[in-house]
């Protein structure tokens, strides 16, 4: 017996409702990256998520920023693969340097690529605070040299 269309149609719908569920975001797995007081204003933790091969850079700026979080909500995290050749970059005086071709990132405005060569803005790790721990829960952006998302 062969499925008629109404049917068939469901079937799609129901396949497409549960891929938008599993966002690339919801599917990371949520993780402890530091204790709040770990956290010095203006200096990088360097840590790895959502795997040993994916460095990322926390960071308390001092100041808000978009997606920070915290009480200030100046806590945020990036990729530390510079989106140009994949250079790791260091945070230099508030900012993400490349020291590869010299390409600079915002960390107050989601990682905005301000300066070339690099196109594309470093990807956010989406952070939580649940009592004195910052959480990872996702990335926004593709790392370097990816093509899907790893969290
Ligand atoms: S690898 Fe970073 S600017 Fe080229």
């Amino acid at each position: 017996m062969n499925p008629d269309r109404r049917t068939v149609l469901r079937g799609a719908l129901a396949a497409l409702g549960a891929a938008t569920v599993v966002s690339p975001a919801s599917a990371a797995p949520r993780t402890a990256l530091a204790r709040l007081d770990e956290l010095a204003v203006g200096v990088a933790k360097a840590v790895a998520w959502p795997t040993p091969q994916h460095p990322v850079l926390l960071v308390r700026l001092g100041r808000p920023a978009t997606g920070g979080v915290g009480e200030h909500r100046d806590i945020v995290a990036f990729s530390q693969l510079c989106t140009h050749q994949g250079c790791p970059v260091a945070f230099v005086d508030g900012r993400f340097r490349c020291p590869c071709h010299f390409s600079q990132f915002d960390p107050a405005v989601e990682g905005r690529c301000y300066q070339g060569p690099a196109h594309h803005d470093l990807p956010r790790v989406l952070l939580e605070v649940e009592g004195d721990t910052v959480y990872a829960t996702g990335m926004v952006g593709l790392p370097w040299g990816r093509t899907e998302s790893p969290a």
